[in-house]
């Protein structure tokens, strides 16, 4: 298990249920650098699960996100939205490759290592002021 998963208090933004969420997609990477393939129909199985899980917790996180930033009026919104604008392009490639057979594990290890430290912990905590005054 990779010790850059776990999670600590530092990753906090300062909003529990943005928080929690991250916690959610964290887990996920973790579940990304725990996989294997084998070349089973199962261990492929898992690989698309995989890609399911990170397109639908990312989805809601943005939403969420998003409407937030909106709410409290984050001036940076339009850099937050491109960034998750990126991700949910990458993914989409990840889907496709996918799908058409190809399971590649490490490059998506290496995208969300990536995306985990350049956005989450650098971008996303340029928020936390913005949203640390509301309740939700
Ligand atoms: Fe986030
Ligand atoms: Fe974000």
């Amino acid at each position: 298990m990779n010790n850059s998963y776990e999670w600590k208090p530092e990753y906090s933004v300062g909003n529990e249920m943005l928080d929690t969420q991250h916690q959610q997609l964290l887990q996920i990477c973790k579940d990304v650098s725990g996989y294997r393939c084998d070349g089973s129909k199962n261990s492929i199985l898992d690989f698309h699960s995989i890609l399911n899980d990170l397109a639908f917790y990312a989805t809601r996180h943005f939403e969420a996100e998003e409407e937030l930033l909106r709410r409290v009026g984050y001036p940076a919104l339009e850099s937050q939205l491109s960034e998750h604008a990126q991700y949910n392009e990458s993914l989409v490639d990840f889907l496709l490759d996918a799908i058409n057979g190809k399971i590649d594990r490490d490059a998506l290890e290496g995208f969300l290592g990536l995306w985990w430290v350049k956005h989450i912990l650098l971008s996303d905590m340029h928020y936390c002021d913005y949203v640390k005054k509301l309740d939700t």
